[in-house]
């Protein structure tokens, strides 16, 4: 077995390594003045299960090609199996058709990894379980929500909800609150444009509790800071944020950086750079 990096999150791939107790591979990892990628294994991988960590997260096109001559040089270099390691799976949001005209690209993206010849994917909390499915080759979906409770567990939250952003995150908030023995809402989210969010409902009780708000991924942050001041506007008290993903594009750290916000409780799925003290971080290695 031979685990090697992208450029995308090698903090990552080296606690990973750690934890397995085998040294990080070398691999060269450079671009020409006119951008193309290239790649090139510093040591053998003839007949090896080899395992490339890479998240696809900001910039994504150029994370996915630099992930696609990875595969393709293992594949050149007899590798026994390819193991892609993506902790964070970015064009998760085109998961389907919302208008006319346009791309699955979650799908699109799984086609190319598979057909460039990876044998098998491990990826952590999907923008939408389905995806899972576009796959071809086996597929290990962890999730992070058994890091989120045990950090949650050690603050002792009085009189908390979850609080689920979106109807597409119902099913995970119900899942928090089983585990955390306390009630869920849901809010209703309308996406008027791209990047914009605006929050028209909220289905269960808030005022005079904690809201823990669970979400696969904070991108510009518009909809957590929507929801606070939701939550706000009906009584809640400061929240609690969780998420996976911390894609954290157009000044979302600023943007989270909210007086009604107690903590934001993310990962390192998404290599983050230093944040605010409110921002905690859970490590994914040991997944
Ligand atoms: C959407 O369905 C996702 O679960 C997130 O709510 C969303 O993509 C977050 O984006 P942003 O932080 O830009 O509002």
């Amino acid at each position: 077995t031979k685990v090697f990096s992208g450029t995308s999150n090698r903090k990552l791939a080296e606690k990973i390594c750690h934890r397995l107790e085998l040294p990080l591979g070398e691999v060269a990892i450079s671009s020409h003045s006119s951008g193309e990628i290239h790649v090139s294994y510093q040591e053998s991988i003839r007949n090896c299960d080899v395992f490339i960590v890479q998240a696809l997260s900001h910039p994504i096109n150029e994370k996915l090609v630099e992930l696609l001559v990875l595969i393709d040089a293992a594949k050149r270099g007899s590798a026994r199996t390819i193991n892609l390691v993506i902790p964070y799976y970015g064009y998760a949001r085109q998961e389907r058709k919302s208008a006319p005209r346009e791309p699955i690209s979650a799908k699109m993206v799984a086609d190319i990894l598979t057909t460039v010849g990876s044998n098998r994917i491990i990826t952590i909390d999907l923008h939408a379980d389905p995806i899972e499915g576009f796959f071809k080759i086996p597929v290990d979906h962890l999730t992070a929500l058994g890091l989120i409770i045990k950090y949650l567990k050690t603050k002792n939250i009085e009189n908390p909800v979850v609080v689920s952003p979106d109807a597409g995150r119902a099913t995970t908030a119900e899942q928090l609150a089983l585990l955390l023995n306390c009630p869920f809402a849901i809010m209703i989210k309308n996406r008027p444009e791209h990047n914009k969010a605006e929050i028209t409902h909220i289905i269960g009780d808030v005022a005079g509790m904690t809201p823990i708000i669970i979400e696969d991924l904070i991108d510009t942050g518009g909809t957590i800071v929507n929801v606070v001041n939701t939550l706000k506007n009906n009584g809640a008290k400061d929240a609690y944020v969780c998420a996976t993903h911390a894609v954290f594009s157009d000044n979302a750290m600023d943007r989270l950086d909210h007086p009604n916000i107690k903590e934001v409780v993310v990962t390192d799925t998404i290599e983050w750079l230093d944040a605010p003290d409110r921002f905690v971080e859970l490590s994914t290695s040991d997944l």
